[in-house]
């Protein structure tokens, strides 16, 4: 018996031996090459750590997402919202879904005083937060999909937070221009202001012990910590003393949905886009589609044709956004907005050499039964083995709603200010919306972030995405186009100068970078060309036609990008 026992004893002991080998092998052996590009060269330095723990694309975009909300603080954080894209190396594609829901006692008019929006309301204050919903997405994304624990990135941060970086110039100018709401707050000022009641000057360490307990508290023990624990009764409580609506019953109910992407082609190239309630993914489609109906790629992308033509795909998908658009879990999105058969219709309203005026939004195609299911910072990361994330993270404006829950260091969003107070009106953005997005209580304001994709052949060839509310749809359009058929490399797709329509105002608005004879000529077809410093922040990575992984940050920021070849 027992030397007939002892063989098979052998071979599981073998078995068990060879599974261990393979699994050490497979972690030793994860491939090393990888790419990133972020809004911060701290938070990029961050994603690289991750990769040397032997982290992949997911790991890093959660370390370098988390730092952003340390050095970043006035564009993205635990206290907002986040779309984040994740094609894995076997080829799925994941869209998860972290923005912010409107608090269950949300009304319709909330914003609304003596018959007119008051902005300050959905933008500053106890009303402006939604329900932040970034937490949930990196616990689905760590757990489900990264390699290292769920800890570290959030270990990592929180050193920073903690140790403290430097306030740069620009950091410093976001803080002049909200420190009057800033003083407004105890808790904020008490951050982000000093002892007179200041900004913090550049060159100046900003120390974020708060911020760094509440990361190592959450990434101790969950994102339970933050849903159903201690910060949201602070919240809770902080939103009872001052007339908000948010309760800790929001936050336990919040959750993190998994969208179905958008998938259209552009010039045989796959597009994989965010669908609603972001609008990106939509008319980042829409607009290609267009365009697909036009020869651009003869055209060079600084071309006065290119960007005539370019404008009016642009203002006839922002006429569309205005009237259709909204969460589609609540209102009826149409399908058809992203039909090629629809595209076309638009695209015969296109004159080449004049400016038509589009009075209001189209009607695609079949209208009726088919519609969406009901259901700011970028950064784009890829790693050797072929996992890619596109990640767009946002408070709204700088600082959001400028409120620091007392004690957390988080700055909440003010996302609210993305729904339309009333039809008609427009939001900080000058975005005009519809009854599709009133708010509603657990709604999900529409939003622009526009993480995208391109594949070819099933290769992913390109993430990008940006940052700067509706300019974010077009200068991802854009970065599509100078690559795709301008054949640019990286840097240079998104150093070439840009330009943006948005339907409402009817304005042309082009960088000063764009050459005069260019503007004269796009005068001359009858756009308003209206001058602007610069429009949006991008950031890319992408696969070179010769295999090797690039990156590229935004010339306009203080980003980074690194690669490592595999
Ligand atoms: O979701 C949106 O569309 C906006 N809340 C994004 C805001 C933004 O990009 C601010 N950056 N400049």
């Amino acid at each position: 018996m027992h030397r007939q026992r002892h063989p098979w004893t052998r071979l599981v002991l073998a078995f068990c031996l060879l599974v261990h080998i393979a699994s050490a092998t497979s972690a030793t052996q994860f491939p090393r090459g990888f790419a990133i590009a972020t809004g911060h060269p701290l938070a990029t330095d961050a994603g690289i750590a991750a990769f040397e723990q032997g982290g992949n694309a997911i790991d890093a975009a959660v370390s370098a997402a988390l730092t952003l909300g340390v050095v970043d603080g006035f564009n993205s954080g635990v206290g907002g919202g986040c779309f984040m894209l994740i094609r894995l190396a076997d080829g799925r594609i994941f869209a998860l879904d972290g923005r912010e829901t409107a608090p269950a006692s949300a009304t319709r008019d909330m914003f609304v005083r003596d018959g007119k929006p008051d902005p300050h309301l959905s933008q500053c204050g106890a009303l402006a937060s939604g329900v932040p919903g970034s937490v949930a997405v990196y616990d689905y994304a760590i757990r489900r999909f990264g390699r290292r624990p769920w800890s570290e990135p959030w270990e990592r941060a929180a050193q920073t937070a903690a140790s403290g970086f430097i306030i740069d110039r620009h950091y410093h100018e976001r803080l002049r221009d909200t420190a009057d709401d800033l003083r407004r707050f105890p808790a904020s000022a008490a951050i982000f202001l000093d002892s007179q009641g200041q900004p913090v000057e550049p060159g100046q360490t900003l120390r974020q012990p708060d911020l760094a307990a509440t990361y190592r508290a959450i990434g101790r023990s969950s994102a339970k910590w933050f849903y159903r624990g201690p910060f949201a009764r602070a919240t809770d409580a902080w939103m009872r003393h001052n007339n908000g609506l948010l309760t800790a019953r929001d936050f336990a109910r919040y959750r993190m949905l998994r969208r179905e992407p958008i998938r259209s082609t552009y010039h045989g190239y796959d597009l994989v886009g965010f669908p609603p309630p972001s609008s990106g993914g939509v008319h980042v489609a829409q607009i290609l589609n267009v365009l697909g109906y036009f020869d651009l790629p003869s055209l060079q992308p600084g071309h006065a044709d290119f960007i005539h033509l370019a404008t009016e795909a642009m203002k006839l998908a922002f006429a569309d956004r205005a009237y259709w658009m909204g969460d589609a879990d609540y209102a009826r999105v149409p399908r058809g907005l992203v039909s090629v058969g629809y595209a076309r219709t638009l695209a015969d309203r296109i004159r080449p050499d004049h400016a038509r005026h589009v009075e209001e939004h189209g009607v695609p195609e079949p209208v009726d039964p088919n519609w969406f299911n009901r259901h700011t910072t970028h950064l784009s990361v890829a790693d050797a083995a072929g996992n890619w994330v596109a990640l767009t993270a946002s408070l709204n404006t700088s600082f959001g709603s400028k409120v620091v829950v007392p004690g957390s260091g988080v700055v909440l969003n003010n996302q609210m200010d993305d729904f339309s107070a009333q039809p008609g009106t427009t939001n900080y953005f000058r975005l005009q919306g519809s009854e599709a997005n009133a708010v509603a209580p657990g709604k999900r304001p529409l939003s622009s972030m526009s993480p995208t994709m391109v594949l070819h052949h099933g290769t992913p060839i390109l993430a990008v995405g940006a940052s700067g509310g509706p300019t974010i749809i077009t200068q991802t359009v854009l970065a599509i186009l100078n690559t795709i058929d301008g054949g640019l490399d990286l840097p240079s797709a998104l150093a070439h100068p840009r330009f943006h329509h948005q339907w409402y105002p009817d304005e042309l608005r082009v960088e000063r970078t764009m050459p005069p004879a260019t503007r004269q000529n796009l005068a001359r077809r009858g756009h308003a060309v209206v001058e602007t410093k610069s429009l949006a922040f991008t950031q890319a990575v992408g696969r070179a036609a010769n295999g090797r992984l690039t990156a590229a940050s935004d010339p306009r920021g203080q980003g980074t990008a690194a690669v490592r070849q595999e």
